[in-house]
């Protein structure tokens, strides 16, 4: 008890992961479930598996794995091509990993990239670690007419950990202890065969972020497991760095990503973009609170492909998404400077992770209105960023985002954060195919591992067509061409069998000008509902504090119940609670990971 008052202390207002995950000993089919688990110590301890990124267009095909360094030169060297015993020799760069993040193991990173692939076109690769070539690979590249993207939310291999299992509890100790990781990495493996069995015809992935968990520290095992997945060696993934991937630089060693830009750096790296097929695809990382820098990444990326049909961009924070955690809180913490920017950019859609929620929005643009800019600023000790209050950057004013009972200044700060951030309009659509739309689709991803799930906002906000929450591994599907850019969302039951959660969204183009802007008149501005809103705002609110109430209740009852570990439960609850409100506050922060956060602020500021 003594252990979760503290942890209530320490932690007072952030929600928790609730207690639902995925259970690989309970959805996996028991004989793959044992023999991962048979496999484990190999699998977690193997740091060097390749990863494959998209290229910077479809032509191309990024490599990135480590190899033990030696004392010889390292052999950073792709063999690539359509005649297995002819294959052309691609050679790239090597970089040293920081040994502090492999148990003081010295390795290198290779990048090489690969040019020239065609479309429906049978490849094979191998790789060279010390001079010596893998075992080899069989790649097919797709149409790349109509592309097909697998879109998934964050995997988050390792967020598992304080869950029950087996009569134990999983961990997130280093190495092969990661038994969370373990969990996480064969649900990871399930979820990407599920989809790839029903959509065999899919170019690359798209992962909006939050790859693993362990923030600021070494969490190779994680990356293992999350690389270890069988589909990765033949399927390339655009991932997106979220703020557990965020504070280290080894994202950037395992994800040779395209384009990369000066812009939107933390110490896992910047903002980058690809061309594919009709698309151009921008990726930022939202951990840096400097939107002029987006923008000029943006800007870098039209110019480069000013002819794509499509422009998607994907961010880890849900500026709109409904999940109880971070939709009306941190996640919106750019909501206010990156809406104008996206419309005026012509943004299409928007993928967004962070709240492991499912959520599509309505057609939303910006309301034209003047707004205040927000940021998030580091604690006290430079040790990880203050969660509990947001930063108006003009003014410098502290608003609580959590205000307690009675705080009616702190009330009215948030209050007022809470109505600038309606800053957006709902266009007037009907159904689920749209023609030429000014707004913009914001979708949020559940988590495609099930390793962690949140509650939805007690109250959906207004720009919300559809959510839910059941619980289960998702994933959608992305077809796009010329034309269309169609989205479908889909769940894998504890059976393995799959089910829609979504009716599918279409976007049609029809490339008339006079039909990019629909009638104004028909459509609501935030401030047009804003009593409504208001009223939503405060129920939200009540609600919200009911749920808090509800769980920190929950929790008490549960270490009263459980007499036979009270103690134990404790622990694990504040554990969880700590390192599940999906910020980055997993403190066990490392001096490193304090000097990684401070760069990140400077380079913020
Ligand atoms: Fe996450």
């Amino acid at each position: 008890m003594l252990t979760l008052l503290s942890a209530t202390m320490v932690c007072p207002t952030a929600y928790a992961a609730t207690e639902h995950y995925n259970d690989s000993s309970v959805t996996g089919d028991a004989e793959e479930w044992q023999a991962y688990k048979d496999n484990w110590e190999n699998l977690s301890s193997d740091y060097t598996k390749v990863s494959l990124t998209p290229g910077k267009d479809e032509t191309e095909l990024n490599f990135a794995w480590y190899s033990e360094k030696t004392d010889s030169e390292g052999t950073p060297v792709v063999h690539f091509g359509t005649d297995q015993n002819a294959l052309e020799t691609f050679t790239g760069t090597v970089g040293d990993v920081d040994q502090s993040l492999t148990g003081d193991k010295a390795y290198e990173y290779n990048y090489v990239t690969v040019t020239g692939l065609q479309p429906n076109t049978t490849y094979y690769y191998t790789v060279e670690r010390n001079g010596e070539q893998s075992d080899v690979v069989e790649y097919t590249t797709k149409d790349t007419e109509t592309v097909k993207m697998l879109y998934v939310g964050d995997p988050q291999i390792g967020a598992s950990k304080g869950q029950p299992q087996d009569g134990g509890e999983l961990s997130d100790e280093s190495g092969a202890a990661n038994t969370a990781a373990q969990n996480d990495g064969f649900a990871w493996n399930r979820t990407l065969n599920t989809a790839l069995e029903e959509n065999p015809d899919i170019n690359f992935v798209i992962s909006a972020g939050d790859q693993v968990n362990k923030t600021g520290e070494a969490k190779e095992e994680e990356y293992a497991a999350y690389l270890g997945a069988d589909a990765l060696a033949s399927l390339p993934v655009a991932t997106t760095i979220g703020n557990h991937d965020s504070l280290n630089p080894d994202y950037s060693y395992h994800f040779n990503n395209p384009n990369t830009t000066d812009y939107g750096k933390t110490a896992a790296g910047g903002d980058y973009y690809y061309s594919y097929g009709d698309g151009l695809f921008i990726v930022l990382n939202t951990n840096n609170y400097n939107v002029a820098e987006h923008s000029e990444a943006i800007k870098e990326a039209v110019a480069a492909y000013p002819d794509a049909k499509w422009r998607i961009v994907t961010i880890h924070q849900d500026i709109y998404g409904s999940g109880l955690d971070h939709s009306d809180t941190d996640g919106m913490i750019l909501r206010t400077q990156l809406t104008p920017i996206f419309d005026e950019n012509d943004i299409d859609v928007v993928l967004q992770g962070h709240d492991h929620t499912y959520s599509r929005t309505k057609l939303l643009y910006g309301d034209g209105q003047t707004h205040s800019s927000y940021e998030f600023q580091l604690t006290e000790d430079g040790m990880d960023y203050d969660w509990d209050h947001a930063y108006n950057v003009e003014t410098g004013e502290q608003i609580p985002l959590y205000p307690e009972d009675g705080d009616e200044e702190g009330a009215a700060l948030k209050d007022a954060f809470t109505e600038d951030n309606m800053c957006y309009t709902i266009e007037d659509t009907e159904g689920n195919t749209v023609t030429d739309p000014q707004g913009i689709l914001y979708m949020t991803a559940n988590s495609a591992s099930g390793s962690k799930y949140y509650e939805l906002i007690p109250t959906q906000q207004d720009y919300v067509a559809v959510r839910s929450q059941n619980w289960l591994p998702s994933y959608s599907v992305i077809t796009m061409d010329a034309d269309s850019f169609t989205i479908e969302t889909y769940q894998i039951k504890d059976d393995g069998t799959v089910e829609s959660i979504d009716e599918a969204f279409t976007i049609e183009k029809t490339g008339d000008a006079s039909a990019e802007t629909t009638d104004g008149a028909e459509n609501t501005t935030a401030e047009e509902t804003a009593e409504e809103a208001t009223d939503d705002a405060a129920a939200t609110e009540e609600a919200a504090d009911d749920t808090a109430a509800t769980e920190e209740a929950a929790d008490d009852t549960a270490a009263a119940d459980d007499t036979a570990a009270t103690e134990e439960t404790a622990d694990d609850a504040a554990a969880t609670d700590d390192a599940a409100d999906d910020t980055a506050d997993d403190t066990a922060a490392t001096e490193e990971a304090a000097d990684d956060a401070a760069a990140t602020e400077e380079t913020a500021q």
